[in-house]
């Protein structure tokens, strides 16, 4: 096979990832411990991960959940959900356990399950300070939730209203803006200092804001930040294949039941993990910048984070393989993105 046909890179990483919880967990796993080595793991339960002590235990139910083959090789990477009451102390605690990485800011009611999210982020300088001291990255869920705001605006109107000033009241503070999908988006990041970074998902560089109404309504393209115009999903790609260190991988896989999605009022989240890495690959071959990949996948997440790139690596092929129409889901399916189509590439 020529070079392009096969690639191999270090092992990548996710770096923003929801696995859901009790016996949502063993269905969902084997597909990202197969394909990376680490992921940042969402604290958006039901009952959100506030604490270190709750990030703990759900870290204990990850790794009781995988399966035997994968718990020496892949490692959960916990991470904090930030509320108006979220205190210093227990940022410190967070830092000092060593399995907490980040700490996430869902605006209230911006998306699933962040009704306990933040309402009044001034609330939270102190801790936001303490992070920045400590060096423990703000993840960013980038959206206005003012239901007046066009919701195509709201990650730009977010940029405008709260993230510039983050940035401009904690230069060193590492901010991670989350799955991000406007032209506005990648120039923020660009422009800002290094400890400023992005994740970008495959989905919001598969599909533009048309892939909603094709034919009709399709819940399964539905996810927040929704998708965007050509336009941004194009900037998007530029990003991530640019080489540049301040974007990185992160799928936002987001697994829900058919019955949620398929709903009068359809959740949002999109599952990408069964095609992890393999969809990135697609993007960046289309992009003819596959020896760009290794880089956004599996060194500049670490880098920024401030841990080890994997050892081990893995090999792509460029070879077709089934999608299934569902997959069990708990006691329910879950439809996967590109349902019943193909894989471009695959692992070997
Ligand atoms: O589409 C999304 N799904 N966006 C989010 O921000 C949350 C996620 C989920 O948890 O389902
Ligand atoms: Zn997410």
């Amino acid at each position: 096979m020529t070079a392009s046909n096969k690639i191999t890179i270090t092992t990548p990483d996710d770096w923003h990832l929801h696995v859901r919880d009790q016996e949502f967990l063993s269905s969902v796993l084997p597909d990202s411990a197969k394909r990376f080595a680490r992921a940042i793991i969402m604290p958006n339960l039901t009952d959100p991960v506030t604490t270190t002590d709750r990030a703990e235990e759900y870290r204990n139910r990850i790794i009781d959940a995988l399966p035997n083959e994968y718990k020496l090789t892949f490692e959960p990477l916990m991470t904090l959900y930030l509320t108006n009451r979220t205190n210093a102390s227990e940022i410190k605690k967070a830092i000092n356990s060593g399995f907490v990485h980040a700490v996430k800011w869902y605006p209230a009611g911006a998306t699933t399950n962040s009704s306990q999210g933040v309402s009044d982020i001034v609330a939270c300088y102190e801790v936001l300070e303490t992070m920045q001291e400590e060096g423990m990255p703000l993840l960013v869920h980038g959206e206005v939730t003012d239901p007046n705001v066009d919701i195509f605006d709201r990650e730009k109107v977010f940029i405008d209203q709260f993230l510039t000033n983050i940035i401009k009241n904690f230069p060193k503070l590492k901010v991670v803006f989350e799955h991000i999908t406007t032209e506005h988006a990648v120039t923020l990041v660009e422009s800002a200092s290094s400890n400023v970074a992005a994740t970008i998902t495959a989905h919001h560089m598969l599909l533009n804001r048309n892939a909603l109404f094709k034919g009709g309504i399709r819940p399964h393209h539905y996810c927040l930040p929704v998708l965007k115009r050509e336009e941004h999903r194009k900037a998007l790609i530029k990003a991530a294949t640019s080489g540049s260190q301040k974007f990185f991988l992160g799928t936002d896989s987001a697994p829900h039941t058919k019955n949620t999605k398929e709903n009068a009022c359809g959740c949002a989240g999109i599952y990408t993990a069964h095609g992890g890495i393999e969809f990135y690959a697609e993007i960046f071959d289309k992009a003819d910048a596959l020896n760009k990949l290794e880089a956004f996948a599996s060194f500049n997440g670490p880098d920024f984070y401030g841990l080890p790139r994997n050892k081990s690596k893995i090999t792509l092929t460029r070879k077709q393989t089934d999608i299934a129409d569902t997959f069990p889901f708990g006691d329910e399916v879950c439809v996967p993105f590109r349902a019943g189509e193909k894989l471009a590439w695959s692992i070997d």
